[in-house]
């Protein structure tokens, strides 16, 4: 008979649960689930080696285990500390450890722009959802921001390292994913940049995952840069025959149109199954997918705005006190509103769509004045601002 496996018991907020020896605490409070489980902005499940940069998983062991049940001395890094038999944890139980969270978060947004109501990245970026629930209101920082110039990483991808706060993540999935990298962290200290170093285009077959995995906005999909924001869009989930990956992606639609094909997301906002180039970026036609249905979106995702499923209307008490009639109708916002004119097609625009887009020229689009693609040039003036119309 098979010896039994020995598990080990790890308290976490008062909430124990046996894992396999090897465990971290961050994947046992995964386990656990809940508001128990440490933000993460570096650690990966399905890449080899994340973890450990970023110090936003902070949480504090109180008994190290059974055998040598004193606490750890200082707040570990839940991503990277295994779990020990009798081990007792605190995560959102300890003020010492919100705080030093916090703390985290304050360091995280030093240098980072804050330009999220022209971020592509905002309503899906974990630094947006990580200051909102970790972060304090204001900032100490009073110094000048680092900035860079953007760059054109290849046709699809657009690297505004201004944004990016250095994670790793990145530069695992282009190790892991395809045949050979070639960006990565340069330089040390506040000097550190993701970069190609000699301008080089990322053209992988796969490397389109590193914009999945980048939690903030620092690599964008150019293809969608501009077209929408991403709480007007609907996810839907879909699949196709693919001879190089899965096949199953999450169409982001306005209307009858495509934006954006991205991977699917597990409830912790890692991709399930890395996707290609060809599914990600030159497949945006309806009848190019087999639609399975809209996607479930968690109930605190600004996505999920607009999305109502299985909603239950509230009892109309107009009409009864009305003595049966019923309340005039003033207009119908579906028969005056301008959005998703039938003539414009966002997704097949080449740049961002403008005011003459929807006032008449159905074909009229901007211009991202660093698309490199079409020789304008980078952004010299190397400002924050990500406009795609203004230099
Ligand atoms: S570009 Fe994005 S994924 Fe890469 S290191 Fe910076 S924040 Fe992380
Ligand atoms: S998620 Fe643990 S250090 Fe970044």
């Amino acid at each position: 008979m098979a010896e039994e496996k020995k598990l080990f018991k790890v308290t976490i907020d008062n909430i124990s649960i046996e894992v396999e020896p090897g465990t971290t605490v961050l994947q046992a409070a995964r386990k656990i689930g809940g508001d128990v489980v440490p933000p993460a902005m570096c650690y990966y499940s399905k890449l080899k080696g994340s973890g450990g940069k970023c110090r936003t998983c902070l949480v504090r062991v109180a008994a190290g285990s059974t055998a040598d049940p004193r606490p750890m001395p200082k707040l570990v890094a839940s991503c990277r500390t295994n779990v020990m038999d009798g081990m007792v944890v605190e995560s959102m139980t300890n003020n010492t450890v919100l705080d030093a969270r916090k703390a985290v978060v304050e360091f995280l947004l030093i240098n980072h722009p804050l330009d999220c109501p022209v971020c592509d990245q905002a309503g899906e970026c974990d630094l947006q959802d990580l200051s909102y629930d970790h972060g304090r209101e204001g900032t100490r920082y009073e110094f000048k921001r680092r900035t860079f110039e953007r760059h054109d990483l290849g046709p699809y991808i657009q690297l505004h390292m201004t944004r990016c706060i250095l994670c790793f993540r990145c530069v695992f999935a282009a190790d892991q994913l395809t045949n050979t990298r070639v960006h990565g962290i340069l330089d040390r200290g506040d000097h550190s940049e993701i970069a190609t170093y000699i301008e080089k285009s990322l053209d992988n077959d796969f490397i389109g995952n590193v914009i999945d995995v980048c939690p903030v906005g620092a690599l964008t999909d150019r293809t969608f840069r501009f077209k929408n924001r991403v709480w007007f869009t609907k996810p839907v989930d879909a699949h196709r025959n693919c001879s190089k990956c899965c096949g199953k992606v999450r169409l982001w639609m306005r209307g009858d149109e495509v934006l954006r094909v991205t991977a699917r997301k597990d409830q912790w906002g890692e991709v399930e199954e890395f996707i290609c180039n060809e599914c990600r970026f030159e497949k945006k036609k309806v009848n190019d997918w087999i639609i399975e249905g809209p996607t479930k979106v968690a109930r605190h995702s600004v996505i999920s705005a607009g999305h109502y499923v299985g909603v239950k209307k509230p009892h109309e008490a107009l009409p009864e006190v009305m003595g049966g009639r019923k309340p005039k109708l003033v207009f119908d916002i579906h028969s005056v509103s301008d959005v998703n004119e039938a003539e414009v097609d966002l997704s097949l625009l080449p740049g961002p769509a403008t005011n003459e887009t929807f006032n008449g020229d159905p074909n009229a689009f901007g211009k991202n004045v660093t698309d490199v693609k079409i020789e304008e040039g980078s952004n010299k003036k190397g400002t924050d601002s990500t406009n795609a119309n203004v230099l």
